[in-house]
């Protein structure tokens, strides 16, 4: 049996563990919420790289034999310095949708919610220069979302109205599709969807990237589903109680 650690800045990391779940439903999963130190989204670079290599330690301390980084702004800020710093540990990070939503959209507008660190990474721009060429892409920061996932908000009046205000520019500049960049804003997905409407796709890149933690785990020989009692363990720098309500949707 497989140890797969996943970490995020707090709860948003659990909407990708739950399409691990689904894939991978009998392994060992330690998921560790630095939610002391959440939100990343506004933190230097150099700042969530410190807290990306204290937070890998630990989940090597609990035996991961490979780290899903479920979190877009430290797959942007750290990806590259974790997998220099720890040659043998496979690292799997979260790619920016813009690609299949690029392929997909009708009005030739896509709009991406993330948070700004992810917003200025290289990775971004690169996936948006590769396939934004024949689309118009408009981005926001989803401001105050993660805020309101790790206060377990996840609808009613305050939950609609912080929502709106990212949501509404993009859907106003045309955009049909819309790539949430961050981890937290799938748990706001109700309310992204009857503010956006039927006819918008919005596009969580959790599943994708839990099929990639799939592929990589074969290729290294990193064995899984040998039918011994899976367990999932959480963890929290910060207070665990905030995570708490989140659990019901895993
Ligand atoms: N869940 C995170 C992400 O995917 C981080 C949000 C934050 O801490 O600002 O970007």
């Amino acid at each position: 049996m497989a140890t797969i650690g996943v970490f995020d800045s707090g709860s948003g990391g659990l909407s990708v563990l739950r399409e691990l779940l689904k894939l991978l439903p009998k392994e060992k999963y330690v998921y560790f919420a630095d939610n002391a130190h959440c939100p990343y989204g506004e933190k230097t670079a150099e700042y969530v790289q410190d807290r990306a290599r204290a937070v890998t330690d630990i989940l090597l301390g609990m035996g991961a034999d490979i780290i899903v980084v479920a979190c877009n702004t430290a797959t942007a800020a750290a990806i590259e310095v974790l997998r220099a710093e720890y040659p043998a540990v496979p690292f799997i990070g979260m790619e920016p949708a813009v690609k299949p939503a690029a392929l997909g959209t009708r009005s030739g507008v896509i709009g991406v919610l993330a948070t700004a660190g992810t917003l200025k990474g290289s990775k971004y721009l690169n996936t948006k220069g590769k396939y934004g060429n024949n689309v118009r892409i408009v981005e926001r920061v989803g401001r105050g979302f993660v805020e309101l996932v790790e206060s377990g908000t996840l609808s009613g009046p305050e939950a609609e109205s912080v929502v709106r205000e990212s949501l509404q520019p993009l859907l106003d500049e045309g955009a049909d599709t819309i790539v949430l960049g961050c981890t937290h804003y799938p748990f706001l997905m109700d309310v992204i969807k009857s503010i956006a409407g039927p006819s918008v796709r919005i596009i969580d890149p959790a599943p994708s990237v839990a099929r990639h933690t799939v592929s990589v785990m074969r290729e290294r020989g990193i064995e899984t589903n040998n039918e011994e009692s899976p367990e999932t363990s959480y963890y929290a720098s910060g207070d665990p109680e905030s995570m708490r309500k989140l659990l019901l949707f895993l």
